[in-house]
């Protein structure tokens, strides 16, 4: 049975459906039935077996366009952005139309920020590939480019119209990839998703054996917890800051290592541990908690020693965050309760300490 949690309020709300195959005639239909072309946005790394199954159960459409951007990171760039408009306005898309993104964040990020300012807005629906963006970039509607000057620094949020996660695609995932995106399944973990940790916590092993009814689960979980942030917190003016738990420092880290050589997933896991360490000093957790956090990605197999990455090396770009406001770095940190909060007071010389 397939799940289905919906998000947002008002006009922009929309379903997220999981299952082992979320992506059916019918279940498509309900985002593009009323839809006349529609152009599927994906990257040259899909297993093409992928979009030929899209189009057969897209059959009923007969004006679908494939477009297919090169795998990674730097396509999510202005380049690109103005690639996939110039195909939109020399196909004469207009607001009956609608994208598909087919792939995993970069794509979603690209094509979401496509449809948020062609025409000034037009439908898109997710089809989330990679563990990544099916737990996190497909939903909430944060869509975006990169530019020279930092990741993400142009954008704007924007709903899709549905999200279809089907976790059979996880399958073709590299380990890597799979494992970036378990990073962000235990960030809901350690945000306050208490169902989520005790299940990783006892079934780790099933979860590395990606098993369909363990994925369905970790995905369902991770969905409710981020689907409850965004909805309370739209635009980020307040909790939805809770969900770059680990984030400052995983930044910090993909970008010290000029974002080569390590995952999205990675960075952030590692960041998370620093994050803990911080809450540690600053008497917020005990040893025990900052131990069972670094025991659950251990048992996943995540990488948790950071300790190639100094605050000398680090402080540069911590200090370039997004999170910095009137000058004074926010942190996310956690309590004894296995909550999540933001705050900018705290010791420096304790941030020092947890990056030796
Ligand atoms: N919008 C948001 O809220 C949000 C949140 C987190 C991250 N992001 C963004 O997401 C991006 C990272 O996304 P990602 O981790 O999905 O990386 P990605 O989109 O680069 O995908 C990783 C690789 O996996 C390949 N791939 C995708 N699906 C596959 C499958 N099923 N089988 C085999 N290979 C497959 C891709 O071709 C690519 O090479 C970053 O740009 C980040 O900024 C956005």
């Amino acid at each position: 049975m397939a799940k289905i949690i919906s998000v947002g309020k008002g006009l922009s709300k929309y379903n997220v459906v999981i299952s082992r195959n979320a992506l059916t005639h019918k279940n498509v239909m309900v985002g593009l039935k009323d839809k006349n072309k529609i152009l599927v946005v994906t990257d040259s790394g899909i297993p093409k077996s992928f979009i030929t199954d899209l189009k057969k159960i897209l059959k009923n459409k007969k004006k679908i366009y494939v477009y297919e951007i090169n795998k990674g990171e730097k396509s999510k760039s202005f380049s690109t952005y103005t690639k996939i408009l110039s195909k939109l306005a020399d196909l004469q898309f207009d607001r009956s139309d609608a994208l598909v993104a087919f792939g995993g964040g970069v794509v979603g990020d690209i094509t979401g920020f496509c449809a948020a300012t062609y025409l000034r807005g037009i439908d898109f629906i997710q089809i989330p590939t990679t563990l990544l963006s099916q737990v996190d970039s497909s939903v909430g509607g944060k869509t975006g480019i990169n530019i020279a000057q930092g990741k993400n620094l142009v954008g704007a949020f924007y709903n899709p119209r549905l999200v279809l996660i089907s976790t059979k695609y996880l399958e073709t995932l590299s380990d890597d990839e799979y494992k970036s995106g378990l990073g962000e399944v235990a960030k809901y973990a350690f945000i306050g998703n208490k169902k989520l940790y005790k299940y990783m916590q006892e079934n780790s092993y099933l979860i590395k054996l990606r098993k369909p009814q363990a994925l369905e689960t970790i995905i369902e979980e991770s969905i409710k917890s981020k689907a409850k942030i965004v909805t309370a917190d739209e635009k980020e003016k307040g909790l939805r800051a809770i969900l770059n738990f680990g984030h400052t420092f995983g930044h910090a880290i993909e970008a010290f290592k000029k974002y080569k050589g390590i995952t999205h997933g990675a960075a952030v896991t590692l960041g998370m541990v620093i994050a803990a360490k911080i809450s540690l000093y600053e008497g917020h957790i005990k040893t025990h908690q900052l131990d069972d956090l670094v025991n659950l990605l251990e048992s996943l197999e995540l990488k948790t020693d950071y300790s190639k990455y100094s605050y000398k090396n680090l402080k540069k770009y911590i200090l370039n965050d997004k999170k910095v406001s009137k000058g004074k770095l926010n942190l996310i940190l956690i309590n004894q309760k296995g909550v999540a909060f933001k705050t900018d007071k705290y010791n420096l010389n304790n941030l020092k300490k947890a990056l030796n």
